[in-house]
């Protein structure tokens, strides 16, 4: 039986990749704040929750993630813009997911197929930015995004048939997007099913790029 492992699993997307996944026969592992005190953002919290499971995995999933920390949501001006809630976005979106897969990769196996996905978002794409604003979560996206091309240039060289890559959902209907709920958003069973297609579908010559939820390539 193939095993995953799916980091977020309380969340709106994580926990419905958690379902698919065994939907699909996978003998699922997961992580998550509420159920194993794991924080993202505490690198010792991660070694310590990573030795608490195990592999190796086919597939591991960061599904973390926030839009808005404590009481900073998205900033419309740069005259928003504040050191400490910048540093947090960092510390969840980009830095979190990056420490995942450097204390993960040793569960990944080295003799065939495996996959690492953290959840990015098409708005972390300076190419098609071209709104402006929600300066912290996009450049935190961006940074994660950088993060994970670099280390699937390294990975590919120990493990010849991982595929590491970062994921855009979509617009999905979960707690992150309550606030924009007039936007049309699609349920997060239909997000998990499209992400896993995706997933499914990927070779390790496309390791270290950024996809959306259709398998189209995304921009930097
Ligand atoms: N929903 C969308 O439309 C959309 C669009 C583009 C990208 N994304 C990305 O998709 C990912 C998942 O989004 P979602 O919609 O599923 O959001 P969600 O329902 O709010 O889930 C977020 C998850 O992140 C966890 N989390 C937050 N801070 C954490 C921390 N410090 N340590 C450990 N876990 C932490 C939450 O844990 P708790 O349950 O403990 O809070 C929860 O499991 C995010 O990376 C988001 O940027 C979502």
């Amino acid at each position: 039986m193939k095993r995953a492992l799916v980091v977020g699993a309380s969340g709106g997307i994580g926990h419905a990749l958690v379902q698919e996944l065994r939907h699909r026969g996978h003998h699922v592992s997961t992580l998550s704040r509420g159920s194993d005190q794991f924080d993202i953002t505490d690198e010792a919290c991660i070694i310590d929750a990573l030795g608490r499971v195990t592999g190796p995995f086919e597939t591991i999933i960061v599904a973390t993630g926030a839009l808005e920390i404590g009481a900073f949501g998205p900033e419309k001006q740069i005259k928003a813009l504040d050191p400490g809630a910048l540093a947090s976005q960092f510390a969840l979106n980009a830095i979190g997911p990056a420490l995942v897969l450097k204390h993960a990769l040793q569960y990944m196996p080295r003799d065939r197929r495996s996959v690492f996905a953290a959840l990015s978002a098409r708005v972390g794409s300076i190419g098609v930015n071209r709104l402006g604003g929600w300066y912290s979560y996009r450049a935190s996206k961006a940074a994660l995004n950088q993060l994970i091309h670099t280390a699937a240039i390294e990975v590919a060289r120990s493990h010849k048939q991982a595929i590491c890559v970062t994921l855009h959902p979509g617009t999905v209907a979960t707690r992150f997007t309550e606030k924009y709920a007039g936007h049309p958003r699609v349920s997060a069973a239909q997000a998990a099913s499209n992400l896993l297609w995706v997933i499914e579908g990927l070779s390790p010559s496309q390791s270290g790029k950024f996809f959306d939820w259709r398998g189209a390539e995304v921009a930097w």
